[in-house]
């Protein structure tokens, strides 16, 4: 257990660092654990903490909250339990404490929360809560990621409280990210699987806080960031349109012919000087797959035929590209079969919530032969086209 950090006078985390967790939703790896952030803001009035933790680290904040005799309100800026679970304990301890957030959270944290009505005091977009010497301004961030989630601003101190936007799951002792490759990493494996789906509505969300002035980024998810402009523009970048010259390939292959196709492409597409993120879906980690496909701006899917589909693990990559929205703009499908083959129907179908632009899919029936190894060269040679048309590349 970690004891509260000072981020200013009358400013702390309060949170809880779980450096043993492995995965998140079931789905994510988490190679470096994950934090979940609480912050206590003391006006010479009042005490306000801003979000709370995951249920299974409630006793974190509680330890944090030791030496905390009054509290007076707690702010929710999102109903997801790994920030609101220790609510109930912390009502509990403080029997006047109000919970603070926005008429959506409130309905949600009734029904998933079973917290009483009377518990609540409702506020809007630009309402203020004074605290003595210190204000709270509440900013309306709806679809970050769920549609209640809102952030708060410490006037006096410039600081965003900002809950999962700018988060990354990263585990750490020290209170402050830096520009370390590791934190970059992070931040943007965060922002793939838990943002990037929003990306349009987070557009217009970073165009909003680009009025604020802002000195600290403190997100319930990983260290707080003091290098704001850092954080701020790699996120414009992600939520633009801006596509970067490279092709996620993922792929099984059940008897090596499949594989044989991606090696030849991998091979020619690298020639044709574009960068190739290739994933085997029998061992890959599905963070780095879906940090992959923030910028890039093809994907080819390789699969082998499976009865008369595509392989589940293949399913399972597709669905999760379609679900995360990415800014791809050209797909191909590529793939080897026994007797007959609908794998390429099934895949775009699955890839439907995408707008893209297909270039020929190929497959072929058993292993690839000299022909069909010159036609994946064909296929590099198409996408290189297609980069440099859309300006992803120069000619
Ligand atoms: Fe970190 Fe949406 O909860």
């Amino acid at each position: 257990m970690l004891n509260s950090k000072r981020i200013m006078d009358g400013v702390f985390w309060v949170g809880a660092v779980d450096f043993s967790r492995r995965l998140f939703d079931a789905l994510v790896p988490l190679p470096d654990g994950t934090s979940y952030n609480a912050y206590l803001v003391k006006g010479s009035e009042k005490t306000a903490l801003i979000d709370t933790v995951d249920p299974a680290m409630t006793s974190s904040l509680m330890h944090c909250l030791d030496d905390v005799p009054t509290l007076d309100y707690i702010i929710a800026n999102h109903a997801e339990q790994d920030h609101s679970g220790a609510i109930p304990e912390v009502l509990c301890k403080y029997k006047n404490a109000k919970v603070v957030t926005n008429e959506k959270c409130k309905t949600l944290l009734m029904s998933h929360l079973s917290i009483e009505a009377d518990r609540f005091i409702v506020v809007k977009d630009g309402d203020t809560l004074p605290l003595g010497g210190k204000t709270l301004e509440f900013i309306s961030t709806p679809w970050v990621h769920w549609p209640e989630t809102m952030c708060t601003y410490l006037q006096e101190g410039k600081v965003l409280f900002s809950c999962d936007l700018f988060g990354s799951h990263l585990a750490s002792a020290e209170l402050y990210s830096s520009r370390e490759e590791r934190v970059y990493d992070a931040i943007k494996r965060y922002y793939a699987e838990v943002m990037m789906p929003f990306r349009k509505i987070i557009r217009k969300h970073l165009t909003m806080l680009g009025d604020f002035d802002i000195e600290y980024i403190a997100p319930s998810h990983g260290p707080v960031h003091k290098d704001v402009s850092f954080v701020m523009e790699t996120h414009r970048k992600w939520v633009s349109d801006e596509a970067a010259n490279t092709v996620v390939l993922p792929y099984v292959s059940m008897h090596g012919s499949t594989e044989r196709m991606v090696d030849r492409l991998t091979e020619s597409l690298s020639e044709e000087g574009i960068k190739v993120e290739r994933f085997d879906l029998t061992v890959y980690d599905t963070g780095r797959y879906a940090a992959s496909l923030v910028d890039a701006a093809t994907i080819v899917i390789a699969s082998p035929c499976f009865l008369t589909g595509a392989h589940p693990l293949v399913v399972s990559a597709v669905f999760l590209a379609n679900a995360l929205k990415p800014k791809l703009k050209f797909a191909s499908i590529i793939g080897s079969y026994g007797w007959g083959s609908r794998m390429v129907p099934q895949i775009k179908g699955f890839l439907s919530g995408l707008k893209l632009d297909y270039i020929e899919p190929m497959e072929i029936k058993g292993e690839p032969g000299r022909g069909d190894l010159t036609a994946l060269d064909a296929i590099a040679v198409e996408i290189r086209k297609r980069h440099i048309e859309a300006g992803v590349l120069e000619g």
